[in-house]
């Protein structure tokens, strides 16, 4: 029985600790528009390089966002004195994870788009795994050799492995739920 609670824990602090990669890709929904991140630019392919779904704004609002949602985490358990669901009792490093997260989210998202369009797949047309996982891809490309340390003793050691491996198998069932709200919404036009 304690196993089973201490494993719900370990996932519960997974995804609070990952939020600020969660939120991103939603709030680049919001803030996007505008300019494209590659200018419009086509490569020798003759498709996009990363197409109108990337904007600046959107990189960003959604990078920004991210880090924002973070540091009011890190007030709100730093209020409540649990240590343990806060980044780094060093600012400066909390605030460079904070931005590995989230940039690292939008990073695979756009890694993502790039890929789309390598294999011709448009603007907003589904590509399964890829739209579930590009962000959780390009925060790692850059966590695992930046925050090494961080990443290992928060998702990777003992119990905290079985929070992470909770978060990846919880990661499709929250894109699917947030987008269909989006789509609700009317801020997104496909429900995926
Ligand atoms: N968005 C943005 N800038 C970003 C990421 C997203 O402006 N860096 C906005 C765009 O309006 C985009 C919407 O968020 O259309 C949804 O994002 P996403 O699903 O990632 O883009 P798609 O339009 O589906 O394009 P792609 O096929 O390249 O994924
Ligand atoms: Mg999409």
């Amino acid at each position: 029985m304690d196993e089973i609670i201490d494993a719900i824990f370990a996932i519960m602090r997974a995804l609070w600790l990952m939020v600020p990669m969660l939120i991103p890709n939603s709030a680049a929904v919001l803030f996007g528009g505008g300019t494209a991140v590659d200018f419009g630019k086509t490569m020798k392919d003759g498709s996009r390089i990363l197409g109108d779904g990337k904007t600046w704004r959107g990189l960003f609002g959604g990078t920004l966002s991210g880090m924002v949602i973070g540091l009011i985490q890190v007030g709100i358990m730093t209020l409540l004195d649990i240590p343990k669901w806060t980044y780094d009792p060093c600012i400066l490093c909390t605030l460079f994870i904070l931005f590995l997260l989230a940039f690292g989210s939008m990073f695979g998202d756009m890694l993502g788009s790039f890929i789309k369009r390598r294999v011709k797949v448009g603007r907003g047309v589904k590509a399964p795994g890829l739209d579930q996982y590009d962000f959780l891809i390009g925060t790692l490309i850059l966590i695992v050799p930046l925050q090494w340390a961080w990443f290992y003793d928060n998702m990777l050691d003992g119990i905290y492995l079985v929070g992470f491996i909770g978060l990846i198998v919880l990661i499709p069932i929250l894109h699917r739920a947030v987008n269909i709200i989006g789509f609700k919404m009317g801020k997104k036009d496909v429900p995926w």
